[in-house]
């Protein structure tokens, strides 16, 4: 039997909860896991002085996968950095992919079901910040280069390909960021030539904030530069059914990291209303990066089934505990995969 390395990052508040509730379901697969621990956030800093060591880092780069739960940003403290972020940079994790995908509940808008691929290591979010003139001038560079640009564009392309999608939406503001995102824009016409089955259409961004509110069912395929990614996702996951639901994936050449879009949620902690779902649609994008598309789509179909006959947590109109939610996932996924077998 195939057997993998995952890294867990539990992190803070609810984190370790629904960490637990995927280590729990991934032992009702028939695959073998060796699991690894490590330390990621405010807990971590309090323990060890940073929010994530090197020694994490190696673990990370170690594993086949990583899942990661939530981290809490305290309030104030001057040396603290996102761990978050940073992980992102030193790792290289340069692909964000948010599957937008409907789910049978009311919470969920039908007919959904497209990919954003957000550049994740570069942009606004490229950490290059000053103050001038005594605090009175703020200044941020935003950094796009060819090869940032092309990795992720080539991403998109081969995700589109992968899963049998037509169109590739490339997503900037190049009338006015004219070399940032005009090079981001020529960058992705570029790539597009050697994808002749798939269709590049380009679209501004603030059009785009409009269209995924009007017809989102249009898209298939989005890609774009990390700030406009991490707005328009956040945006897009309310079709899926909203936090409780949404997960994503950090994808680079050498590691992998996994993990639902919701934080830490310190109001949760203890009272079993955190719906384990983000991360266990998350655990099933991880199922698919590691080659075990199979069980993914059991994973997604089980937890699917849970959600549409209302065996959920409160946030999805349901009256099950984190712990109860994630047993009647498990029944489900044996039952398809008892059916599965036969
Ligand atoms: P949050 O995502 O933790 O919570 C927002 C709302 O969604 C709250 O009402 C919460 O109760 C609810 N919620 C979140 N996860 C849920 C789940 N699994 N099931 C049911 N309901 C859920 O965002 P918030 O409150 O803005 O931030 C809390 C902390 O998390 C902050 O310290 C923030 O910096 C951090 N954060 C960390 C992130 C990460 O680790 N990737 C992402 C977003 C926030
Ligand atoms: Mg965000």
């Amino acid at each position: 039997m195939t057997r993998y390395k995952i890294c867990l990052l539990p992190g803070d508040g609810i984190g370790p909860e629904v960490i637990d509730c995927a280590v729990q379901v991934l032992h009702a697969l028939p695959l073998e896991w060796d699991f690894i621990q490590g330390g990621i956030g405010y807990a971590e800093y309090q323990r060890g002085g940073s929010p994530l060591s090197g020694e994490t880092l190696q673990k990370i780069r170690g594993a086949d996968a990583t899942l990661f739960g939530a981290v809490t940003t305290p309030p104030n403290i001057p040396n603290y950095f996102s761990p978050v972020v940073r992980m992102r940079q030193l790792l290289n994790l340069y692909a964000n992919l948010r599957p937008c995908r409907s789910i049978r509940h009311k919470s969920s808008r039908p007919g959904i079901d497209f990919m954003i691929v957000r550049e994740n290591t570069e942009g606004l979010y490229s950490g290059i910040e000053r103050l001038e003139d005594n605090g009175t001038r703020a200044i941020t560079e935003r950094v796009i280069t060819r090869r940032g640009s092309e990795r992720i564009v080539r991403n998109a392309f081969e995700l589109a390909r992968q899963t049998g999608r037509k169109t590739v939406h490339v997503i900037h503001k190049a009338n006015v960021l004219r070399q940032t995102d005009g090079l981001f824009r020529s960058v992705a016409f570029e790539v597009a030539k050697d994808y002749p089955d798939i269709s590049l259409l380009e679209m501004l961004v603030d059009t785009c904030a409009m269209e995924l509110v009007r017809a989102p069912e249009q898209f298939e395929v989005i890609v774009t530069t990390n700030l406009f990614g991490d707005i328009l996702s956040d945006e897009a996951c309310m079709f899926v059914g909203g936090l409780g639901v949404a997960a994503s994936g950090n994808i680079g050449a050498d590691a992998a990291v996994f993990e639902p879009v919701h934080g830490s949620a310190p109001t949760l902690v203890g009272t079993g209303k955190a719906n384990p779902s983000a991360t266990l649609f998350a655990t099933a994008m991880m199922l698919d990066y590691l080659g075990e598309s199979h069980h993914a789509n059991s994973l997604r179909q089980a937890i699917e089934t849970c959600i549409e006959s209302g065996k959920s947590t409160p946030d999805l109109s349901g009256n099950l505990t984190t712990s109860q939610m994630t047993d009647e996932v498990i029944s489900a996924l044996q039952l398809n995969l008892e059916r599965n077998k036969s």
